[in-house]
């Protein structure tokens, strides 16, 4: 028997999955999600590492401890002195899963490095990670209008709880956003922002370590503390721009907490 390949029949085998959505492959035994996401969640839970010198960067496959990844990223995060050296130091990090199921770069932030408002997603979708920004696409460009009808636009920094396409677009689990979150912290003491408006369940979820659905925790403003307890800020979560695309009658909900949103980023302070 000829066991030689034709590399044109293995595209053409590929294009067909890629057309019928496949677009990763997995391991042959099950991977229990849910014990991974319970570990992650303790590990977060563990005080920052005093920052290393030389943080060892190791494959994301194969790791015994998951809870040495997030190690890694806090110190790796925390080395970072300003935003473009954070974008750096994520494109880098190989703790993240995510960036070796098909997504083609990392895809950090946009926005002001001082915006008041820090908008915090789920995941890159398939246009973010082409453009290699976050919220591009149809529900980026949704989201635009409402803060722009808002009058927030120009003071939002936007980002994701994960920093990687999750392939087919399937939300992201717990494990991957434990390991990209002390990244996403560190964004956060660089930005400062005062508000964070957590956009859809997955983000809201993690962010504020929640098992509610996002049609409960929505409109109603929340406490996000940093892992080490040194920030403290009024979070408000919200509907996902994908979501209102899908049912426009809840756009009047989204509206509702956009209102709140701008009333509060508006507020004057009240002197100390
Ligand atoms: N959806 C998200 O949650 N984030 C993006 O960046 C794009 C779509």
């Amino acid at each position: 028997m000829d066991l030689a390949v034709d590399p044109r029949a293995v595209e053409s085998l590929l294009a067909f999955w890629a057309d019928a959505g496949v677009e990763a492959s997995y391991a042959d035994d099950p991977i229990d999600r849910l014990a991974e996401g319970a570990a992650m969640l303790r590990a977060r839970r563990e005080p920052t590492p005093p920052p290393v010198a030389a943080p060892v960067i190791t494959p994301a496959f194969g790791r015994p401890d998951l809870g040495a990844t997030v190690a890694e990223a806090k110190a790796l995060a925390a080395a970072c002195a300003d935003l473009p050296a954070l974008a750096a130091a994520i494109a880098a990090f190989d703790g993240c899963p995510l960036k070796t199921q098909g997504a083609r770069q990392a895809v950090v932030s946009r926005g002001p490095a001082d915006a008041p408002l820090m908008v915090i997603g789920e995941a890159p979708g398939a246009d973010e990670d082409a453009q290699g920004a976050p919220f591009v696409g149809r529900a980026g460009q949704l989201l635009d209008r409402m803060l722009k009808a808002a009058g927030v636009l120009d003071r939002t920094f936007v980002t994701n709880t994960v920093f990687w396409r999750p392939p087919g677009n399937r939300t992201p689990t717990p494990q991957e956003q434990a390991v990209c979150a002390p990244f996403l912290e560190r964004a956060i003491q660089l930005v400062q922002p005062k508000i964070l408006l957590l956009v859809g369940g997955a983000s809201a979820k993690s962010m504020l370590r929640r098992e509610e659905g996002i049609l409960s925790l929505r409109g109603r403003w929340f406490e996000w503390t940093s892992s080490d307890g040194q920030i403290e800020l009024p979070a408000l979560p919200t509907l996902h721009p994908a979501f209102l695309l899908r049912k426009p009658d809840a756009k009047k909900k989204a509206w509702t907490d956009m209102l709140m949103l701008s009333e509060r980023l508006d507020r004057p302070e009240r002197p100390h």
